[in-house]
């Protein structure tokens, strides 16, 4: 059999064990050297847990996110995440799945995670650069003003319910993009998904820059555990893989790609696209 030419490029989680959660971490140089360095958390907090970061800046732009991982109830979470923003401090809250962005040069942190009971969550850390370096930037002994100026870099997702009626693609959905946000080359997706079938009718595709796709099970116990089994084509070959574990799929730019069947599911589990770019751009092939 010949050797895979595109088997690098789907890789497993490896999750490695923090308090109260599970992480599994890529450097760029683990993503085909595109200008993002990625992280999937899943928590199984109860209370209250602190960073014990300080105030600092990344000249990258670093963006957190905040998802449920309950299927009926895929807009909710009983988690806040509070982040001090600014040179001022400021305390913005976001208390449902969203994302919080800090732009390039930005200050930002302490940052503190609470849960109010012991229902599990996700977070993505998304730093859009190869290399992760910060600056520590100075507390301020005054109060932060209390008029509020960013909460603009506080987004809630909007979980729409698709209605889908046949295929694998997502049962809920939220989209996000950085158009609004300067320095911020992203748009993303996170969706549920428990349906069997091809995805998209257009397949294959591929998009002017870089992406990862995030395939993900939701057990904060068994963060391993997909749920489901899935194939992707890669390449302009239509190389397929399989993916029956949480994997991220790094697709380099211009890299022709799907389509994605669903052949198994015996739970519902999580997918997001992360995309290197601050609108949504496609070219359909099929
Ligand atoms: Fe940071
Ligand atoms: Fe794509």
């Amino acid at each position: 059999m010949p050797a895979a030419k595109y088997g690098h490029l789907v890789k497993n989680l490896v999750f490695q064990e923090f308090p109260n959660r599970k992480r599994a971490r890529f450097e760029s140089n683990d993503l085909e050297e595109l200008e993002l360095i990625f992280g999937w958390g899943i928590w199984s907090l109860a209370g209250e847990y602190d960073f014990g970061v300080g105030r600092h800046l990344h000249p990258h732009a670093e963006c957190f996110v905040l998802t449920g991982l309950h299927y009926e109830n895929p807009g909710h979470v009983s988690t806040e995440i509070e982040i001090e923003m600014g040179e001022e401090g400021e305390k913005q809250v976001l208390d449902s799945p969203g994302i919080i962005v800090a732009p390039p040069d930005f200050p930002h942190a302490p940052i503190i995670i609470r849960n109010s009971n012991d229902r599990p969550f996700g977070t993505m850390m998304i730093y859009l650069g190869r290399e992760y370096t910060h600056s520590n930037v100075p507390v301020k002994d005054e109060p932060p003003p209390a008029e509020k100026k960013y909460g603009g870099l506080v987004q809630k997702f909007e979980m729409h319910d698709t209605e889908r009626k046949s295929g694998g693609n997502a049962d809920y959905i939220a989209s996000w993009d950085g158009k609004d946000i300067e320095g911020v080359n992203l748009n993303l997706t996170w969706a549920f998904h428990t349906g069997l079938g091809t995805w998209h009718e257009k397949d294959p595709h591929y998009h002017p820059y870089g992406e990862v796709l995030l395939f993900v099970g939701l057990d904060a116990e068994n963060p391993e555990y997909l749920g489901a089994e899935i194939e992707i084509a890669m390449g302009e070959e239509q190389e397929v893989h399989i993916i029956n574990t949480s994997t991220l799929v790094v697709v380099p730019k211009g890299l022709v790609h799907c389509p994605v069947i669903t052949r198994k599911v015996e739970n519902p589990y999580g997918f997001s696209a992360i995309s290197l770019n601050n609108e949504h751009e496609t070219t359909w092939l099929g």
